[in-house]
């Protein structure tokens, strides 16, 4: 189930910090960290589930949409705050969408990188969710 985890917040006059331990403020250890900067307007970025790869999303900066997708339901969500992330098990369509401009989508993962972790076929996921 994704969920949305509200992050530590050390507000401070001279600007506010926000931390992330693995295995402590988010559900798993961190062995990556990617971001999405640059975006174009209109861009759609994700159109993929995982198998086994969990992860957490956070607009550092600006505002985009994430709609998940279990095989069954959707649900959009609306990031726009740096001390917000939407934590996404494996087995989850994702698609994020209606970037502004600047923002900056910052992707903390459970595993490396590779290719054979991904469902990008969006009728292939949905049937292999509903046999299960
Ligand atoms: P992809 O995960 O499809 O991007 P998004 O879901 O954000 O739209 O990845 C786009 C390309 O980048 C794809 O060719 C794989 C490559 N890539 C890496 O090499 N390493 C990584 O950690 C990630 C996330 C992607």
């Amino acid at each position: 189930m994704c969920t949305i985890i509200n992050l530590k917040k050390i507000s401070d006059p001279r600007g506010n910090l926000t931390y992330i331990e693995g295995k402590s403020d988010i559900p798993f250890e961190i062995k990556r960290v990617y971001y999405l900067y640059d975006v174009p307007g209109g861009s759609v970025r994700g159109g993929h589930a995982h198998k086994d790869l969990h992860q957490m999303i956070i607009a550092m900066s600006g505002s985009f949409d994430i709609t998940v997708d279990d095989g069954n339901k959707r649900f959009t969500y609306h990031m726009n705050r740096s001390y917000y992330g939407l934590y996404i098990p494996n087995m989850m369509w994702r698609e994020i969408d209606n970037f502004s401009s600047g923002s900056v989508c910052l992707v903390l993962a459970s595993e490396i990188y590779t290719e054979d972790d991904y469902y990008r076929d969006y009728n292939l996921f949905k049937s292999l969710v509903n046999e299960s």
